[in-house]
């Protein structure tokens, strides 16, 4: 981390950001991702200094249609780029998602998880090629951008095509909700974003390299300070996490049926429990505040369920934006709450051996951009005999300028980790892969109720399996210009 405050201050160069970062391009329902290796540097130079990049700026008419690129660690050396500048990379962006075996571990990539498992890796790729467009116009904009030029610089190893957008992930959900709001204006100084009150707004830096983040400094990122013109690599670019994650949808419906003994309405239940959301989209919480930055349906804390009978401890979305789970002294003060936060003081427990989370839930956002893929099948149909098992899932996508503090700490740290918030032997009820996690077992599901005897699901099957998974950096425009003269070596 670099201290920066000279550039604190400076506008956000949404043109010359991808579009991607600020908008998910949900009404673009239509998307496919492919993934290519470079076959000529210099022709792939060509096609990327004309290709039709998407940028961040917000226009009159919507676009109907968007393509963004973004790069593996191994595409950039493809493209030239000097070791000196992928040193500054962040270190697993180098390393790849699969790279060590202890990222593997910490991630819950084990078992049937397994890197050893996957039908690809990001490592195997140097780009990614992100197609969207509006209902039946993708075959026409893919044939258009993926042209003769595109075809004699790139092979594709892998292309995957989604299902039309509508909002909800393959179990059924809607999904889309709750989104951490960018501060771009940067309005409010960091510290305003939600030290002592929760609140939905984070700093630009929290996501694009290059601007401050919630520690007022900057990303560690290439270049982005005192970089001679036309070598700022880092510069409105962001860490892009996709993993394609297969959904069993019958599985997981069975499952709930069988728990529910066939009573549709406690299957339902029992499901929205595990997410922390019904199907709907409406929140199991009902202490609705005015949170900065927060739409309805996303306006509430966990003050008032310290104890998990509204939203279960280690629901989906308690694990993955614990939210207040970490501010036990909310109406306290400064004092009460730099005490908690220093580590002198414990929370002042309705259920004994709780402990604090580990960080402010503001350095660990995510902003996400998924998209599902596979035919839709409701609950009902999932649970018939003859239901389809085709592949579903979600290609889970997010963006994030510290894949460490963010992505990796929200998948290790909440998600995967059998001791979140106090909870013994269970992981995210939806994703857990139910082995154990550093020696401790993790495949229950544990629902608190008033009684103080919480009612426990073990062992629990497995719904989600990873496929496959990389991490690539979405560069700004500029960068990209930059990277395509590298192939070119004009540079
Ligand atoms: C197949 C896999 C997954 C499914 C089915 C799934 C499903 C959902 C659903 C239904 C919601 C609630 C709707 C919303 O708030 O948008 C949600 C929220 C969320 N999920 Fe997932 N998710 C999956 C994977 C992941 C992964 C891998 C991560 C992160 C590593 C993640 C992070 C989040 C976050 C941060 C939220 C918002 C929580 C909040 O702010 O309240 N999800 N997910």
């Amino acid at each position: 981390m670099t201290h920066a405050p000279d550039i604190s201050s400076e506008p956000v160069a949404f043109d010359d950001m991808q579009g991607l970062i600020r908008f998910g391009h949900g009404a673009l329902v239509e998307a496919e991702f492919v993934l290519c290796t470079i076959s000529d540097p210099n022709a792939a130079g060509l096609w990327l200094d004309h290709a039709p990049v998407t940028s961040a700026e917000a226009l009159d008419a919507p676009p109907k249609v968007a393509l963004q690129v973004a790069f593996t660690v191994a595409g950039l050396r493809a493209m030239g780029v000097d070791e000196g500048h992928i040193a500054e990379f962040s270190q697993p962006f180098q390393s790849g998602m699969s790279g060590e075996d202890s990222r593997s571990r910490r991630l819950g990539d084990t078992g049937v998880n397994a890197p050893s498992e996957w039908d690809w890796k990001g490592a195997d790729a140097h780009i990614l090629i992100m197609l969207y467009a509006r209902k039946g116009g993708l075959s026409e904009w893919k044939d258009k951008t993926l042209d003769s030029s595109f075809l004699a610089a790139f092979k594709q190893i892998h292309s995957f095509p989604t299902r039309p957008n509508d909002g909800t992930e393959p179990f059924g959900f809607r999904d889309g909700i709750s989104e951490p709001k960018i501060d771009w204006k940067d309005a409010r100084p960091p510290a305003k974003h939600g030290r002592e009150d929760f609140s939905n707004l984070i700093s630009p830096g929290e996501v694009v390299l290059g601007y401050r983040n919630e520690y007022d400094e900057h990303a560690a990122a290439p270049d982005v300070n005192d970089a001679p013109p036309g070598a700022h690599l880092g510069r409105n670019g962001s860490y892009l996490v996709m993993r394609q994650l297969a959904q069993d949808v019958p599985g997981f419906w069975t499952y709930l049926d069988t728990m529910a003994d066939g009573d549709n309405e406690r299957r339902e239940q029992l499901a929205a429990l595990m997410v922390g959301r019904r199907r709907d989209g409406t929140p199991l919480i009902h202490d609705r505040h005015d949170i900065a930055g927060s739409p309805r349906k996303n306006d509430f804390t966990y003050d008032d369920d310290v104890n998990g009978t509204s939203c279960p401890l280690g629901a989906h979305i308690r694990r993955a934006n614990p939210r207040t789970g970490d501010q036990p002294h909310r109406g306290q003060g400064r004092l009460g709450w730099l005490l908690s936060t220093l580590g002198f003081r414990r929370r002042r427990d309705k259920l004994p051996g709780r402990h604090d989370l580990v960080a402010s839930t503001r350095f660990h956002r995510l902003v996400r951009r998924g998209r599902a893929y596979g035919s839709a099948l409701t609950p009902e149909a999932a649970l018939r005999p003859d239901a389809p098992k085709d592949a579903r899932g979600l290609f889970f996508i997010c963006l994030c300028a510290d894949l460490v503090r963010q992505f990796e700490f929200v998948q290790n740290a909440w998600i995967a980790s059998p001791t979140f918030n106090g909870l013994t032997g269970e992981a995210d009820p939806l994703l857990g892969n139910r082995q154990p996690f550093c020696g401790v077992a993790s495949d229950g599901f544990t629902i608190q109720t008033p009684s103080g005897i919480g009612q426990r699901l073990a062992p629990l099957p497995q719904f989600v399996t990873v496929k496959g998974g990389g991490y690539f950096f979405l560069p700004g425009l500029t960068a990209l210009r930059t990277i395509a003269r590298h192939g070119r070596q004009e540079v």
